[in-house]
């Protein structure tokens, strides 16, 4: 299972950039990176590379800045990483600290488009090409794109939900829709993705369609308040699709306290370990993995050629949704995670056995084969 996993992904990677392997110089890393805050930056040239928060996802804090700043050691390139917490205004400062500090490429993950686009605008105003990481700034005129198919990312948890829904029996069940930030271009992709899958329900009537709300920020909390307020108003609710595992986590928190935690589905994104966990005993239904370390290696990858006065070629492209430019994209492949897929994650590397089955969820755990080598033949029939 683990070569497919790695075969679908890699195929995913492959199939839309044709650029070099990363340079092999020698030149050592003296890559400075975590956030200083101060975005001093010594002056040095270097990548410049800005998170959006700590708080909406997990990767941003942990997952994103180690694959990408390993990509930048390997190549002997210096990086210099920040994150701006959740603050827009932090977010230009942190850009315009590092475009009049010498930094020779920008990497950005942005909070909104704005934002976003002011730092594009300074960048460009420097000659210094900007990526845009995961999500695509709206209008922002990025000179490239690096992020996963985000419509597949939605259709992928549309189908996690439609199958729990049918596998537990439920008629004509109440849908509420708990999005991602509408500042978050990725969001709208992944709305446009299941509403493609759920849409068509609703106008056959096999499907209700009940309250649908944007999460400001991602905001965890604020996505536990939205969800009281809406099964308050709207009691009868089946199913609930939430765009990533943390606003899945708020809402079965909300569903323990009312005894439907495991009656109600609930979808999730990034396979974090909480949501993780929570397939493993029932209360979500679907995760969608996207492997960071092919997309930090991606961005990283155009960076270091840009780095060096080179300009990488890039065959995929997406129309920008406001400006209606095409933008350069390396569109990368996400995976549909259900509870027999859980050991898929931790094969991978992506969380630790240790992690993961922790405690109550050790037993839960071996019921899922967590953890167990797969023998060659099971590898083998799984590849068939
Ligand atoms: C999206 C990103 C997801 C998730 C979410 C919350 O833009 O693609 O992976 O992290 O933000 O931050």
């Amino acid at each position: 299972m683990r070569k497919k996993l790695l075969a679908l992904a890699t195929v995913g990677l492959l199939a839309t950039v044709t650029m070099t392997a990363c340079d092999d110089s020698d030149g050592s890393s003296d890559a400075s990176s975590g956030n200083d805050g101060g975005g001093s930056g010594s002056g040095k040239a270097r990548v410049g590379v800005i998170m959006p928060d700590t708080k909406s996802s997990q990767r941003w804090k942990t997952d994103d800045p180690k694959f990408l700043k390993a990509a930048f050691d390997a190549a002997g390139v210096p990086v210099e990483i920040q994150n701006a917490e959740g603050d827009r205004a932090n977010f230009q400062k942190i850009g315009d600290q590092m475009i009049n500090s010498g930094i020779k490429v920008l990497i950005i993950a942005n909070l909104d488009s704005d934002s976003g686009k002011a730092v594009i605008e300074n960048a460009k105003a420097n000659k210094i090409p900007v990526i845009a990481y995961d999500r695509l700034i709206r209008n922002g005129g990025a000179d490239y794109y690096v992020s996963f198919d985000n419509e597949k990312v939605g259709k992928y948890q549309a189908y996690g939900l439609i199958n729990c829904i049918e596998s537990k029996n439920i008629k004509n069940p109440v849908i509420a829709e708990l999005n991602g930030s509408s500042t978050d271009n990725n969001a709208s992709l992944f709305k446009a993705g299941y509403d493609s899958q759920l849409q068509p329900k609703y106008d056959s009537a096999e499907y209700t369609k009940g309250p649908d709300q944007s999460v400001p920020d991602w905001d965890n909390d604020e996505a536990g308040k939205i969800f009281e307020q809406m099964i308050q108003q709207q009691p009868k609710i089946d199913g609930v699709l939430a765009a990533n595992d943390g606003l899945g986590n708020a809402v079965i928190e909300v569903l323990r306290k009312k005894g439907l935690a495991g009656k109600v589905p609930v979808t999730g994104q990034d396979a974090t370990l909480q949501g993780l966990q929570n397939l493993l005993t029932g209360e979500q239904c679907v995760t969608i993995y996207k492997r960071i370390k092919p997309e930090a290696d991606a961005a990283a990858g155009l960076a270091i050629k840009l780095f060096k006065g080179e300009k990488p070629s890039v065959t995929g492209q997406i129309k920008d949704p406001e400006s209606g430019a095409y933008v350069p994209f390396v569109s990368l492949e996400p995976l549909q995670i259900d509870v027999t897929r859980v050991k898929d994650v931790v094969t991978d590397g992506f969380v630790t056995k240790k992690d993961l089955c922790a405690g109550k969820y050790a037993k839960l755990c071996t019921q899922y084969g967590v953890g167990v080598t797969p023998s060659a033949s099971s590898d083998t029939a799984d590849d068939k």
